[in-house]
């Protein structure tokens, strides 16, 4: 749901295709957020495919000549369906023109953009064009880039859309994820361009986090691809550009990193090169060894120590001491952490009792467990079957909601967000239902949704009549028990006018059910 940005439902549709299991259809793929994020996949489809004939075509000719320039086969930009979105901004705004694709749509795209005249305009324009996919694959959103110096900005990306959350997205992702399972190793890159020269070399299992510093969601989708069958933590290696930027953002990427318990390695290559040159000045074998050697993300953190702190200072060893504590403390692994510290100590000239105690510390903290989130109650089968219904049909939820008692329901609050969301007059869909919910309620939903099967509207209809059938009939068994007890307390204590009051409420009752055909 994070990574996508995605409803539960849709979710749970995207894992089904992914895997190959069937779903049932449900009707809130009706609803307006799905509905727009359909139509801007459509939209991102029609666009990368325009630029990608673009590219080939007469119009092309410059960027296929910057591409060869760059060493970029046109194999190479095939695979990475690379584009090119011509200067005239026309094309791509009349090509969606053709389509059935609201003003709404259009303006969420980021494809387009308006004009105070309310005329449209293509927002690429002479740019080499990069499109970015999703983890499933589907494109949804571009980098474009400059071909010339003094165009400005040098990569042009698509704002955040429905279908865009630029802080989960990796790009190159869809293409490195089994590599990143198998190898259980993925390879961080700072650019788009490094991507495809280091994927060129051979290495599949490349990703960057493009135009954006590195995220927590993003290191955790990493986290979770490489972690192995037995959940053991995978290794990353961060090979960022060796200018300062890079490694100021190579040490946040390995806190984040380790954060998540991976493993982290870093790589910095010589000769001031990024990546992608690296690979084109040394060839693919060098670029590959050279990963494969790429040391421990704790001796490459000290050089920068070293070279930030005055180490002939005892002060300066002390400031070098704690920039480099909290990444070793972060280490999980125990051998590994304790490989670590004794490094630590001789690294820098601290004394190795200094050390031995903050470790201490850092170890007592560890052991203090997490509290634990409490159990989900579980669902009544009744509230289950009664939900299902009204998920399931408008005119079911119609009926049911304004003469519902969710007195003592335990998704009481379910059903009262879905009693709002309709009296709201806006459409109660899936995620409308959930955005009123309480996280524990949320997971509720959830389990109701993933247990749920298809049921047409007359199911539903009959499904709902029975569940408050027997609601009724439960409710006047309760209101019959109440009473017989209080007719027992009453004849006890001797108030004899009393239970035959009471006698006779619970004959009207009993005939009240017979009426109804209660039993
Ligand atoms: N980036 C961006 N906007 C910019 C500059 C950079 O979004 N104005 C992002 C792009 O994703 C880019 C990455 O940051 O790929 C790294 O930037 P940089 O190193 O400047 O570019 P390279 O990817 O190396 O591209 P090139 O080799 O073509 O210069
Ligand atoms: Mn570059």
């Amino acid at each position: 749901m994070e990574i996508d940005g995605l409803t539960f439902p849709e979710a749970l549709k995207q894992l089904a295709e992914r895997n190959g299991i069937a779903m049932p259809k449900r009707n809130e793929y009706g609803d307006p957020e799905s509905k727009l994020r359909t139509a801007l996949l459509e939209m991102h489809e029609i666009a990368a495919q325009l630029f990608q004939s673009n590219l080939r075509g007469p119009q092309g000719a410059e960027a296929r000549a910057y591409l060869a320039k760059r060493g970029v086969s046109p194999d190479l930009a095939d695979h990475f369906m690379l584009g090119y979105s011509d200067s005239g901004g026309q094309s791509l705004t009349r090509r969606l023109a053709q389509e059935h694709f609201t003003p709404e749509q259009l303006d969420a795209s980021g494809l387009v953009r308006r004009r105070d005249d309310g005329s449209l305009y293509d927002s690429f324009r002479g740019r080499l064009m990069f499109p970015i996919h999703n983890e499933s694959g589907k494109v949804i959103a571009f980098g474009g880039r400059a071909m010339r110096d003094e165009d400005q900005p040098k990569y042009l990306n698509s704002p955040e859309t429905p279908v865009y959350r630029k802080t989960s997205v990796l790009y190159n992702l869809h293409r490195a994820r089994d590599t990143m399972r198998r190898a259980s190793r993925a390879v961080l890159v700072e650019g788009y361009m490094d991507v495809i020269g280091v994927y060129a070399a051979g290495i599949k299992e490349v990703v960057a986090s493009c135009g954006t510093s590195l995220t927590n969601p993003q290191v955790r989708v990493i986290q979770r691809l490489t972690a192995d069958a037995n959940v053991k933590a995978g290794t990353v290696i961060v090979n960022f550009d060796p200018d300062n930027a890079g490694a100021n953002a190579a040490e946040k990427a390995i806190q984040l990193f380790l954060d998540e318990g991976m493993h982290v390695r870093v790589l910095s290559l010589d000769g001031g090169l990024d990546p992608d040159e690296y690979v084109k000045q040394n060839g693919p074998e060098a670029y590959r060894a050279k990963l494969d050697s790429a040391s421990g993300y704790f001796h490459w953190l000290a050089d920068r120590a070293r070279v930030r702190f005055d180490m002939k200072t005892s002060d300066g060893r002390m400031d070098a001491f704690k920039f480099l504590l909290p990444s070793v403390q972060k280490i999980s692994d125990k051998l590994e952490r304790a490989a670590i510290a004794n490094d630590l100590a001789g690294y820098i000239g601290v004394d190795p009792g200094l050390v031995l105690d903050q470790f201490k510390r850092a170890a007592a903290e560890r052991r203090t467990p997490a509290p634990k989130a409490p159990a989900r109650p579980a669902i009544p089968g009744i509230e289950n079957l009664l939900l299902q219904s009204l998920l399931a049909s408008d005119e079911v939820r119609a009926q049911v909601l304004p003469v519902l008692n969710t007195e003592g329901f335990a998704t009481r609050e379910i059903f009262d967000a879905m009693r709002h969301q309709q009296e709201s007059g806006a459409p109660v869909t899936f995620s409308s239902i959930e955005a009123r919910l309480s996280p524990s309620a949320q997971g509720l939903l959830h389990d109701i949704a993933s247990a749920d099967e298809m049921i047409e509207d007359a199911v539903a209809r009959e499904q709902a009549q029975a569940c408050l059938r027997r609601l009724e009939a439960d409710h006047r068994k309760r209101q019959v028990d109440d009473l017989r007890a209080k007719v027992k307390a009453a004849e006890r204590e001797g108030r004899i006018k009393e239970a035959l009051g009471i006698i006779a409420e619970l004959e009207r009752l009993r005939k009240e059910m017979n009426a109804a055909g209660v039993d």
